[in-house]
């Protein structure tokens, strides 16, 4: 596969296509000035990214949709020009629901459509105005649900996934890998025990030898194994950064020598939820 800036999509077996670079747009709300989401999204799209992935409970999604339509107004891009994916959250799983909440995202973009609505995760909570709903022990409250439908994956060198992947090969099923760089290791929600994947002695001496930083080397590691990564960055030098992997390709040797840097350590293990019924990590998938 010939991956370039301007060329970089895979085919899904609908006859649609995803770029195999988006940014990633979750920061914890908290900590991340107002407008840093808006500004991040327009840079990336200067940039040549064309795939963003966001979420109704990243808190920011208004700044996405308000960034790519900036972007169309300026004639810098067209709507087509975008993949943006947004997700369904843990509160909205019941069939019903699903319409309605997607039809508030779009609401929420200001955008006629959006190119991919996955269910955040499996686990459902109890449906209401509360995000995160809790009895009177301040105990998340589950809710059961039918759940049938694609889910995203932690993908990376520590995590390369490689049952899963060639399952997804044999059924033509394209996998997004989320923190594909190791995440932002917030011990909110990361497994912060497991190694920082960017300071990776191979993955570093990769990069030496291409001037390329150890992040460019994950990164690229993974799209050329077909795997769709969504490097999360509202840093002007990272987001372009993590763009400036189509001038220089892994010999099959390094593919490999990184491949064996699998530990099967995952960093968003979500503990915390580890009892609802429907936690899906203890799986062998
Ligand atoms: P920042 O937004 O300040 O750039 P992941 O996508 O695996 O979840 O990782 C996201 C984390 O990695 C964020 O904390 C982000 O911080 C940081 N990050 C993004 N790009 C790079 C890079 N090229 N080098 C180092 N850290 C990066």
């Amino acid at each position: 596969m010939n991956l370039t800036a301007e060329s970089h999509r895979v085919p899904l077996n609908d006859g649609n296509s995803i770029p195999l670079l988006g940014l990633g747009t979750y920061a914890d709300p908290q900590k991340t000035p107002k407008g840093s989401c808006l500004e991040s999204v327009k840079i990336a799209i200067d940039a040549g990214y064309r795939h963003i992935d966001g979420a109704f409970v990243y808190y920011n999604e208004h700044e996405v949709g308000q960034a790519i339509r900036e972007k169309i107004a300026e004639g810098r891009i067209k709507r087509e020009d975008i993949f943006y994916c947004g997700k369904l959250w843990n509160t909205c799983h019941p069939p019903e629901l699903v319409r309605p909440t997607l039809e508030k995202t779009l609401k929420i973009l200001q955008l006629d459509y959006v190119d991919l609505y996955i269910i955040e995760l499996p686990m459902a909570f109890k449906p209401g105005d509360a995000i995160y709903p809790k009895d009177e022990n301040g105990k998340i409250i589950y809710h059961e649900t039918d759940l049938c439908a694609t889910w995203e994956v932690e993908c990376h060198p520590y995590f390369t996934q490689p049952k899963l992947l060639e399952f997804c090969r044999q059924h033509d099923i394209v996998i997004v890998g989320y923190s594909p760089l190791g995440t932002s290791r917030d011990e909110t929600w990361v497994n912060v025990s497991s190694p920082p994947l960017l300071k990776d002695p191979v993955l570093n001496a990769i990069g030496k030898k291409y001037n390329k930083t150890a992040a460019q080397v994950a990164l690229r590691f993974s799209i050329q194994r077909g795997v769709v990564v969504i490097p999360k960055s509202f840093n002007p030098q990272r987001i372009r950064e993590n763009f400036q992997i189509f001038d220089f390709s892994l010999t099959e040797k390094e593919m490999k020598e990184i491949e064996a840097l699998n530990k099967n350590v995952r960093y968003v293990e979500l503990l915390m939820w580890r009892d609802h019924p429907e936690y899906p990590f203890s799986d062998e998938y």
